[in-house]
């Protein structure tokens, strides 16, 4: 008999390759997501398909999901900046109620639960490249805190769940992933680059440009949390890419790979912003043999020609999330 697998978030853009990821798996998926951040575009290609089924639901209420389950992955959460600091409450909610619902759930189905976690728990960290040892350095009361916390209470529950009630968990620490898929405005520096370009307008980079990013091509974080998800190893695990680059040596590719015309341009760095983030992948190695394949080159040549296939509307519109209808006051 088939699996069945339930993916909150599913209408994301980690969430629904994840779906796709399980359904060629020959896995039972079972998607959940209340679109607040998500796009039915993201899963339209799934619903014709018999072993996919989609729930619409908020997650921070009570979960309830017909018939056995055997595993679940809760990726629902806002997880670019410009969403968290819009909705600041939900993003507190999702990582902590929501987790709760979650981990209840499999609890009472006796499924194995994976939680999304962050690079974000170690904040502006103070240690280089991060390892999981390392604690974290977060401003609790910036505005990007309400992430940061929110995840950081998920993983104590998680592994309160673990502990306390002996629940199968496991936890992926992610660090920034990119591909097709992401949304144009969410403010990460890929879409926003490559959106820039495309509209011809001047490439934005914020501070001086000295500060540095790694990049996880979405397929290989995928094949991270697929093995961890079938490992044994129950303690927070980064799954990234530890090939680092300078912002402005990033936003110098971007010109090259789109060949755009326009001028880097300089604007002031955002509170709370890292100055550095690495993952330090030595346990992934270790433990699942996992480690990042896709060459930067490669990855952002696939991301590009997504956004280049973009219809005009969708590429000129200023923010096409409108969160209002989603918000349980
Ligand atoms: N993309 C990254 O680089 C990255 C990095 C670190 C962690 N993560 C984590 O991975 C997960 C997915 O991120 P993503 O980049 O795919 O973001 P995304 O915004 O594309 O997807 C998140 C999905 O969760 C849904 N959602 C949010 N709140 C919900 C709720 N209360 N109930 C039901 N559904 C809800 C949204 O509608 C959306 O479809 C998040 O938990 C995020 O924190 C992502």
């Amino acid at each position: 008999m088939s699996k069945t697998i339930l993916i909150t978030g599913a209408a994301g853009f980690l969430g629904s390759h994840l779906c796709d990821r399980f359904i060629a798996q020959g896995f039972e998926v079972i998607g959940m997501d209340n679109f607040i951040t998500g796009d039915h575009k993201n899963i339209k290609h799934l619903l014709a398909i018999p072993n996919f089924k989609l729930i619409e639901h908020d997650v921070t209420e009570f979960v309830n999901v017909q018939g056995h389950l055997d595993y679940i992955l809760h990726f629902a959460s806002p997880a670019s900046p410009i969403d968290y600091l819009k909705i600041p409450i939900q993003t507190l909610k999702v990582g902590s109620l929501g987790t709760h619902n979650l981990l209840g759930l499999a609890k009472a189905k006796k499924a194995r639960i994976l939680i999304a976690s962050t690079s974000e728990v170690y904040g502006d960290p103070l240690v280089h490249p991060q390892t999981e040892a390392y604690y974290g350095n977060v401003n609790t009361i910036g505005p990007r805190g309400v992430y940061d916390e929110a995840k950081r209470f998920q993983e104590s529950i998680t592994m309160a769940y673990h502990r306390f009630h002996g629940l199968e968990t496991r936890i992926v620490r992610i660090f920034n992933t990119y591909g097709p898929r992401m949304r144009l405005n969410d403010g990460r520096v890929i879409p926003a680059f490559m959106g820039q370009a495309l509209r011809g307008e001047d490439l934005t980079v914020f501070g001086d440009g000295t500060q540095t990013r790694s990049f996880c091509y979405v397929d290989d974080q995928i094949e991270g949390i697929y093995r961890l998800l079938f490992s044994d190893y129950a303690y927070p695990i980064n799954i990234g890419n530890p090939h680092e680059i300078s912002i402005k040596d990033f936003a110098e590719e971007i010109v090259k790979l789109t060949s755009t015309k326009q001028e880097i341009v300089y604007k002031p760095l955002p509170v709370d912003d890292p100055m550095q983030r690495q993952p330090d992948i030595t346990l992934a190695r270790k433990i699942l043999n996992w480690e990042p394949k896709v060459s930067r080159e490669d990855g952002m040549k696939k991301t590009f020609a997504y956004f280049k296939g973009l219809s005009k509307e969708e590429l000129f519109k200023s923010e096409h999330k409108d969160f209002t209808n989603h918000i349980k006051r």
